[in-house]
């Protein structure tokens, strides 16, 4: 596993998209210590306070799935960070919330961002992956963090945390070779299920600016988020449709 290390980085996603991908290996990692554009979903900034945190990206060429499965990887890196969360956070209560943030005991302790590159299959992914470890104090910005310390009381070294993350990343995207082309009982599915925050449980959402009830049923093969409304409405939305009330 190959881990290229920066001091300083705009953002470590934006770096790899600089790469000639097709020639980069597999499982490469930049990590930056500290990024000063740090990106995150739906355009926002992800904030990290610097030599505290991971903020990594890792060069993926998922050609094995075909571009319609391609939301599989976004499953597999959720699962293969909250395995991982699992472990180093003493089995503390972790959650996938759609499509890919991590939560430990209720506060997100992840944030992923998969910038793809698909013609008519995959081509290549950078997986870029912000995860809190040494950080106690989160700004406005963020009032529902949590971080591997706050959780365990305890500071963790940042290259041995992120050489078994990429690790335990490495196990869920093995399991994804095998079986991310299955549609029927797929375990990668299964498990992102079981994982999925507030499945199955009435809440308030702002969908496409109207605020709904509805209970979230599944997600498609798209990615899309699948709900009922309270009026029995079936909805599937992309992420920027949709904004979640409760954190
Ligand atoms: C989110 O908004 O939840 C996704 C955050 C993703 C942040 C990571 S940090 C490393 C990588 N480089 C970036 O610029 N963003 C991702």
């Amino acid at each position: 596993m190959k881990i290229i290390e920066f001091e300083e980085l705009e953002s470590t996603n934006g770096y790899c998209g600089g790469l000639d991908l097709g020639s980069v290996e597999d499982f490469t990692t930049v990590w930056a210590h500290r990024q000063t554009a740090g990106r995150g979903q739906r355009g926002n900034r992800w904030e990290s306070e610097g030599a505290k945190n991971l903020t990594f990206s890792v060069v993926l060429h998922p050609v094995f799935l075909p571009a319609r499965r391609q939301y599989e990887l976004t499953k597999a890196l959720a699962l293969g960070v909250s395995d991982w969360v699992m472990d180093e956070a003493d089995s503390k209560r972790v959650e996938i919330k759609w499509p890919n943030d991590i939560y430990a005991e209720g506060k997100k302790i992840c944030g992923i961002l998969v910038e793809n590159k698909i013609g008519e299959r995959y081509e290549t992914a950078v997986c870029g992956i912000g995860v809190n470890i040494n950080q106690t104090e989160f700004g406005e910005g963020a009032p529902n963090a949590t971080s591997l310390q706050l959780l365990t009381g305890r500071e963790y070294e940042l290259r041995g945390m992120l050489e078994r993350l990429l690790e335990s990343l490495r196990k869920r995207y093995e399991q994804l070779a095998k079986t991310g082309h299955q549609a029927e009982g797929n375990p990668i599915d299964e498990e992102y299920m079981k994982r999925m925050m507030y499945l199955g449980e009435e809440s308030k959402y702002v969908y496409r600016g109207e605020t709904i009830s509805a209970t979230i049923t599944g997600v498609s093969q798209w990615g899309h988020l699948q709900l009922t409304t309270n009026d029995g409405r079936k909805i599937e939305c992309e992420i920027k449709e949709i904004v979640f009330s409760r954190q």
